[in-house]
């Protein structure tokens, strides 16, 4: 279980979270919603340590992990799918499977990694930026199957893809699900985020403004948080 507790942090130009506090349980999707610079990215960053926060504390199974750097916390199960796609654009296919493997398991990732997406088999020489966009999350997501995760922190995954590539990576993400590989998804896609997810947090400039399931509240009234506060 990977647990944000009280969490303050920000950058030099100003706090960013305020007080948040989340629950990933193990095996649960878990999506985390809200609208443009609400600062999910950055609680995705503080979760994977990348950036140390202010106040309060990053705990797995319990364990304070606050201040650890992000390749003690990937060995301890946290992978970080970021913004962007967080791949090696210059490096081939196969040099990025590399990097995403644990210590030794090169042969084991490969296989996972094609397996799971034979077109990074087909594709394997190739430099990665030069890859459709679609192709390149894939590449990105083949980090969430390599590493044997027990979190993922997924950011944005679909963004800027056509909607059936959409569709064929919340079918991955499904399928990660369904390996027992808790996520914490952040999405805009805000129908798909609650139809995959067990617990709903939405973020509104900074701070949780609602914690839930996802039965509890419409895509509707999501979407109208965006444009004003949950209250209004
Ligand atoms: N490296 C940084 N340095 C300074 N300020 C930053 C940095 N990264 C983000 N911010 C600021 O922190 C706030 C939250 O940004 P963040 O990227 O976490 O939002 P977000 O919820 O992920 O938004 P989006 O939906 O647009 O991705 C924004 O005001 C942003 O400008
Ligand atoms: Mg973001």
């Amino acid at each position: 279980m990977l647990e944000l507790r009280n969490i303050t942090a920000g950058y030099d130009t100003g706090t960013v979270l305020r007080d948040v506090s989340i629950v990933v349980p193990d095996n649960a999707v878990v999506a985390l919603l809200g609208p443009n610079g609400a600062g999910k990215t950055t609680l995705l960053r503080v979760a994977s340590g990348l950036l140390k926060p202010y106040s309060g504390q990053i705990l797995i199974d319990g364990q304070d992990v606050t201040g650890q750097a992000p390749y003690k916390l990937s060995r301890k199960g946290i992978i970080h799918v970021p913004e962007g796609r967080g791949i090696f654009p210059s490096l081939t296919v196969a040099d990025n499977i590399l990097l995403q493997s644990p210590a030794g398991d090169y042969r084991k990732s490969y296989k996972t990694a094609t397996a799971t997406f034979p077109r990074l088999g087909e594709r394997a020489r190739q430099i990665a930026g030069t890859m459709s966009g679609g192709e390149q999350q894939m590449l990105a997501l083949s980090h969430a199957y390599v590493a044997n995760p027990n979190v993922v922190l997924l950011d944005e995954v679909s963004m800027g893809l056509a909607p059936k590539i959409v569709e064929e990576i919340f079918e991955y993400l499904t399928d990660l699900g369904r390996q027992g590989v808790a996520q914490l998804l952040v999405e805009q896609y805000v129908g798909q985020a609650l139809k995959m997810a067990d617990y709903v947090y939405i973020l509104d400039r900074g701070r949780i403004s609602f914690a839930g399931e996802p039965g509890e509240i419409s895509e509707e009234k999501i979407m109208n948080s965006y444009l004003g506060s949950l209250a209004s």
